[in-house]
């Protein structure tokens, strides 16, 4: 199972087991963090599963769909590594993982 390390918005860092197929986000929410709100529960209309993914894996997330590029332009905390975590599906290439839960807007 792929593994995802997940940073809360405390600083504190938890690796949990990511079952392929789920999103980011069902892996997080799952695990029991519940900073994550995941408001829509994953269609793409909330951007409160707003993560900031590790740069190392850039190259190996699958591409930014439109909804989801207008959504985080609506976060102040968004940056070059933000990500909605309900658009990215834990794969095997996934494993090792890293992000960063976003501030609360
Ligand atoms: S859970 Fe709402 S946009 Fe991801």
């Amino acid at each position: 199972m792929p593994k995802l390390i997940v940073v809360t918005r405390e600083g504190e860092e938890r690796e949990i087991n990511g079952e392929a197929g789920l999103s980011v986000m069902e892996v997080i929410r799952d695990a029991g963090i519940d900073e994550l709100l995941a408001l829509c529960g994953g269609c793409c209309s909330c951007a409160t599963c707003h993560v900031h993914v590790d740069p190392a894996f850039a190259d190996r997330l699958p591409a930014m769909g439109p909804d989801e590029d207008d959504l985080l332009d609506s976060s102040d905390e968004r940056n070059a590594t933000s990500r909605l975590s309900c658009q990215i599906q834990m794969t095997p290439a996934l494993d090792g993982l890293k992000v960063t839960i976003a501030g609360e807007d």
